[in-house]
């Protein structure tokens, strides 16, 4: 029927990472972003509105969930669509749900996408990218495919702050492997671990007044099809993440000795000239990028690592598309 919709979204990695809001209600990041879109992690979110239900419901993977984190989000949609049925919303992610591979940012981008569409709503991929980013901010990014960039934007009311694609998945073909290190959900999520920023933080001022320079590099050398310079300032956003977090009050260690060991283990590759960097979101999993030529050596040396459980291959993915 005209009150349902099925749409899919693909988690995407953060090359220069976002953390901290300028603004904690509209979720306006206090930096801007670069994000590669994943082809083997993915959403798949069916929203349908239904007149006369007394309230929504939320399914994820089979398993009912609180719904107000979501009511809120379909709040913005039914307001804009003048309706106020509620919804049934059933989500399925084919990858563990909050272990650090993205599910937010793949399932706000789907929800997105199916409930404006299920409301009969047709709005252009940069609303749709500014809807998104009111669920999760990383989900503005899962719109698109391949390389994309979200802007930090200056405006209160979070017009300007939106993601726009960069470069489609087959412009330039890059693999990432995940090393799975813990299946466990993480206990501090990506919200709670930035809330409050810039008076828990010392080095808060720092982390935002460098962010506009490593945009600029990344956008050139992905311009450039650079891969080495990608590599390395992808690897290091990841490192000042991670020592921002750290230095955090209380301090925020996302890390087990596995990662550690798979940080390590991508470095040694890259000792012996394969072409190798890592990344690593708000957990414990490692995503090591490299052109595909090399992909089945890097998922091997992974493989290998004392602690790493599993690993994941994908290539750069599309951008969200309504299955039905
Ligand atoms: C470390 O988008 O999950 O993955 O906006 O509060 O929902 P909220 O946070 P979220 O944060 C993502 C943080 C990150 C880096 C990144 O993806 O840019």
């Amino acid at each position: 029927s005209t009150h349902s919709c099925t749409a899919r979204a693909h988690s995407n990695i953060a090359l220069i990472k976002y953390w901290g809001k300028r603004d904690d209600r509209l979720k306006l990041p206090a930096v801007g972003s670069i994000s590669i879109t994943l082809d083997a992690l993915y959403s798949d979110t069916r929203v349908s509105f239904f007149p006369g239900a007394a309230q929504d419901s939320v399914d994820i993977g089979g398993r009912k969930t609180d719904p107000a984190p979501f009511t809120a989000f379909l709040d913005l949609v039914r307001a804009r669509a003048g309706i106020d049925y509620r919804a049934r919303v059933e989500s399925w992610n084919n990858f563990p749900t909050g272990a650090g591979l993205a599910s937010s940012a793949s399932g706000f981008a789907a929800l997105a996408l199916a409930a404006t569409r299920a409301a009969g709503l047709d709005l252009d991929a940069r609303e749709l990218s500014i809807l998104a980013r009111q669920g999760s901010g990383s989900a503005a990014r899962s719109l698109f495919g391949g390389f994309v960039e979200m802007h930090r934007g200056t405006r209160d009311d979070g017009s300007d702050a939106f993601a726009e694609p960069m470069l489609d998945a087959a412009e330039w073909p890059l693999d990432i492997v995940v090393a799975i290190t813990d299946r466990a959900p993480k206990t501090v999520n990506s919200s709670t671990g930035m809330s409050g920023l810039a008076d828990r933080s010392d080095y808060y001022n720092a982390w935002v007044s460098h962010a506009d320079g490593d945009l600029d590099a990344m956008r050139e050398s992905i311009a450039a099809r650079d891969f080495e310079t990608v590599g390395a300032l992808a690897e290091m956003s990841c490192l000042k993440l991670h020592g921002l977090m750290m230095s955090t009050r209380p301090g925020l260690i996302y890390w087990n000795p596995a990662t550690v060991a798979a940080m390590q283990a991508v470095r040694a590759l890259r000792s012996d000239g394969v072409p190798v960097y890592f990344t690593i979101d708000a957990g414990p999993q490692v995503k090591a990028i490299c052109p595909p030529e090399h992909t089945a050596t890097v998922e091997q040396a992974l493989a290998g690592v004392p602690g790493v459980l599993d690993t994941r291959r994908s290539a750069l993915g599309p951008a969200a598309y309504v299955l039905d």
